[in-house]
């Protein structure tokens, strides 16, 4: 029997390198993404907006009746920006904070609620960051979605149980994706000092940890980080 999985945010990234994973192990994959460029004869792309359900709701119509049901949901979709609270002449913008929990944490769970539904004995991985409990200076709208995240893994969990569906959150360090090398340089070379490894992660070694939740059926309710000791990067 085959498995499938709903990979959003997959066109790029750690998602894109999940998804190219998952293929190889023999997945039918379906990317929920603004853009995709990658093709595979198991692969289906649907533009999907997480902020915007109708086009979930429209996607999960499409990949239900081509897949038939959903074994894995791995939530990648996520957007950054960076702000001061308050500056000398300004606030910070209450769109672009709105932007960001909408993206990251209402968009997320409303494609939980609806891909629920329709899996049996699967699981959910939530895509969450170190920045959930360190805060970075500039980080609030993103820090505060991340946490939301990691706040709803264990309730989702309990709640989901009963239909055999585990969820997990996973918190990476800094990894090498586009997002990633957003952070300008001089923030980078801090954290290199402040992580073991004195590097970026790669979205390969957060695409290993991903099938590892997916295959250790006992992981359950659970946020864990994949960061090589990044604790308290001054970034
Ligand atoms: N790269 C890092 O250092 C890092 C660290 C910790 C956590 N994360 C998290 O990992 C996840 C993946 O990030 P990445 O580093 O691969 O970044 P990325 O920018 O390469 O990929 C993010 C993807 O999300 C998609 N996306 C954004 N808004 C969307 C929307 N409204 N609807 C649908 N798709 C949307 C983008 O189009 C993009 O393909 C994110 O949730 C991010 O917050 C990244």
């Amino acid at each position: 029997m085959f498995q499938t999985a709903i990979v959003t945010g997959g066109g790029s990234g750690i998602g894109l390198e999940t998804a190219k994973t998952l293929l190889s192990k023999g997945y039918k994959v379906s990317i929920w993404d603004l853009s995709c460029s990658l093709s595979h004869e198991n692969l289906l792309y649907y533009k999907v907006d997480v902020t915007k359900t109708n086009t979930i709701t429209q996607a999960l119509k499409s990949t239900l009746s081509s897949f038939g049901k959903i074994s894995v949901l791995i939530n990648c979709a996520g957007i950054t920006i960076s702000s001061p609270i308050i500056s000398l002449n300004s606030i910070h913008s209450l769109e672009d904070f709105e932007k960001v929990l909408y993206v990251n944490i209402i968009g997320l769970f409303d494609v939980c609620r609806q891909v629920a539904r329709h899996m049996i004995d699967g699981v959910i991985i939530n895509i969450s960051s170190i920045h959930a409990y360190e805060g970075s200076r500039l980080m609030s709208a993103y820090s505060a979605s991340k946490g939301a995240i990691n706040g709803l893994t264990l309730p989702m969990a309990r709640d989901l149980a009963q239909y055999k569906i585990r969820v997990v959150g996973i918190s990476p360090g800094l990894i090498e994706t586009p997002m990633g090398v957003l952070v300008k340089e001089t923030k980078r070379k801090v954290f290199f000092k402040e992580t073991l490894s004195g590097r970026m992660g790669r979205p390969e070694e957060l695409a290993h940890a991903i099938m590892f939740v997916i295959e250790n059926k006992y992981m359950n309710g659970v946020n864990f980080r994949i960061d090589s000791g990044a604790i308290n990067p001054h970034i």
